[in-house]
């Protein structure tokens, strides 16, 4: 089932909702509270009005069974009278407070109070009407003061309970701020570190990381990243642009270069030639034989043109098979060692322990490094020292050769050319090819070639090449 996920927004929403409901919910029950609590102590002072008529009313009724003083039974009717007529006037709010029950017994016995004192006036009663009047009495000023501290003890219990509530709604409202402020904090971080990675992905041109990066958003970071991966996918369709614009500037240059490089030699042998055979009646042999060897030289110059001509003109598929870097490194180090010697160039190697194997075209890669070699042994015409070290970074993920010279060093200008097929400073001795296959052919390889140089101190070729991952020959080869 396809269910959508909520936005950072509507997650935000929703919990700004919960909040909401729980604080108005709080407000009511605070409100309700507050109502209960008011009319409790209205109810109370109306009542304690009535409880002060039948205090006075009871006082009365001793004094008149003290002193057989007619008024104060008349003055106990009277504040009788007074209590039974608020009673009735306050009857809906009593019975509100009290229930049907209490209030009918109430009334019903103040109403039997006050038949009884008319009784008692009357000539001849009976002695037993004094007995009921104050068992009557009793009964109602027990029943007014119970109920008013009942009330009070209501009050009491309302406040308590209001107060516990309102200490968990308190506590509630702040853990779930809490728990908002974690999850979006932590929500938001993870999302931003992801964004952060591949802003850093794009920053080092590995387009094609991010360009597979888009999906379905789950939310507006979610678009962001969507966006990123986009741009990252018209990055990697420019630079396909430049590379190929590039191709066919660097094919004029080629062209060019071809027929100057050839022209020369084709140009000198020529010359050569018409010479041998204008003076070949007054040449000695010695000189017909320097002739020919002038005519040699320049047809292995021809040679040497067209075979590195091939090498980079054949984009020859490379044959890729897990190898050993330090076999490779080794290999192309003996091959050159005898000019090493010569040159009076130390050697200095390191190889790294446990170095990860590489899925490589053994013979480019050999190819390349003879190129950097010798490159270091022409910028050394002094002698000096050439270092190579092999090692891989602490991911495993790729084995880097750093081929390092105290040569002549590059100079800044000549700098962004090297590696365009027939730059030379060597004049005829070079034919500019070698650090333009080198490039193709690492290219190939899905590695990089960088270069660090400092005039008079010399110069850091480095090659990187990624590691051979046993599940993934694609992104070997
Ligand atoms: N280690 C180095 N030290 C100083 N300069 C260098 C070094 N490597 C390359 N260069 C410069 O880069 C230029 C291009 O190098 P590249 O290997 O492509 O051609 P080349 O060496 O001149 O000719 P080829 O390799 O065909 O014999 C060199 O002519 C040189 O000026
Ligand atoms: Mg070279």
């Amino acid at each position: 089932m396809n269910r959508r996920k909520l936005s950072i927004r509507q997650k935000i929403n929703v919990a700004i909702f919960i909040e909401a409901t729980l604080i108005a919910a709080i407000s009511v029950f605070i409100f309700l509270t507050f109502k209960t609590v008011l009319s409790k102590l209205r109810f109370i002072e109306e009542f304690d009005d009535i409880n002060i008529s039948f205090l006075e009313m009871r006082k009365a009724e001793k004094n008149y069974f003290l002193y057989h003083d007619p008024d104060a039974l008349t003055e106990a009717y009277h504040k009788g009278s007074i209590a039974y007529r608020t009673l009735k006037r306050s009857q809906e709010k009593l019975t509100s407070v009290l229930g049907k029950d209490t209030y009918n017994s109430l009334i019903q016995t103040l109403d039997k109070y006050l038949a009884t004192i008319q009784n008692i006036k009357k000539p001849a009663a009976s002695p037993e009407f004094a007995s009921y009047l104050r068992d009557l009495g009793h009964n109602l000023t027990q029943l007014s003061t119970h109920l008013i501290k009942s009330e009070h003890r209501k009050i009491n219990e309302i406040i308590h309970q209001s107060t516990v509530m309102l200490i968990l709604s308190i506590l509630g409202i702040f853990f779930s701020q809490l728990f908002r402020w974690h999850y979006f904090s932590t929500l938001l971080a993870k999302k931003l570190a992801k964004m952060e990675s591949l802003t850093h992905t794009v920053a080092k041109g590995q387009f094609h990381e991010v360009a597979v990066q888009e999906s379905e958003p789950e939310d507006e970071i979610g678009l962001v990243i969507n966006a990123i991966a986009k741009m990252a996918q018209e990055l990697e369709k420019r630079e396909e642009q430049l590379l190929q614009a590039k191709k066919l500037a660097s094919l004029g240059v080629l062209i060019s270069g071809v027929a100057h490089e050839l022209g020369n030699p084709l140009n000198n042998i020529s010359m050569l030639a018409e010479g041998y055979l204008s003076y070949f009646d007054s040449l000695s042999d010695e000189e017909k034989k320097q002739f020919m060897k002038d005519i040699q030289i320049q047809t292995e110059r021809i040679r040497k043109i067209v075979r590195n001509l091939l090498d980079f003109a054949r984009q020859k598929k490379p044959e890729f098979k897990v190898c050993n870097p330090k076999e490779i490194v080794e290999k192309s180090i003996s091959l050159v060692e005898n000019q090493l010697r010569v040159s009076k160039i130390r050697l200095h190697k390191t190889f790294a322990p446990k170095l990860p194997s590489i899925y490589v075209d053994e013979n480019q890669i050999q190819q390349v490094l003879i190129n950097l070699f010798t490159n270091a042994i022409h910028a050394m015409s002094g002698g000096g020292d050439l270092f190579v070290d092999v090692y891989s970074p602490e991911l495993k993920d790729k084995v880097v050769i750093r081929v390092k010279d105290t040569g002549s060093g590059i100079k800044p200008e000549i700098l962004p050319h090297i590696f365009d097929p027939f730059f030379t400073t060597k004049g005829t001795k070079g034919t500019g090819l070698g650090l333009s296959v080198s490039y193709g052919i690492i290219k190939q390889h899905n590695g990089k070639i960088s270069v660090e140089t400092e005039v008079g101190k010399g110069t850091t070729f480095t090659i990187e090449l990624p590691a051979y991952q046993e599940n993934k020959e694609g992104a070997n080869g």
